[in-house]
């Protein structure tokens, strides 16, 4: 799989994960209180740890 085809399942999940656990519409709303985003997991790393 290619690095952008990974990247883009990635923003899929962030999302999905939001709307169905957070019922967010975008993590990236201001209104977003509770939300993951690729920070949540990656801590600046490339391959975090998968404790989920
Ligand atoms: C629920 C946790 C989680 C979230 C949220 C998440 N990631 Fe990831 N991501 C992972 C894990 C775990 C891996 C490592 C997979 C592996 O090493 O096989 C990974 C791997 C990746 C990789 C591949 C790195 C490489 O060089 O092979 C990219 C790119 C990436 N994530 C981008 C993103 C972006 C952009 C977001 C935000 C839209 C995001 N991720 C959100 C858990 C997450």
């Amino acid at each position: 799989m290619s690095n952008r085809t990974f990247q883009h399942l990635m923003i899929k999940m962030t999302m999905e994960i939001n709307e169905k656990y957070f019922h967010n519409a975008s993590a990236y709303s201001t209104k977003a209180v509770l939300a993951v985003n690729c920070i949540t997991c990656h801590n600046g790393k490339a391959h975090p740890e998968a404790k989920f």
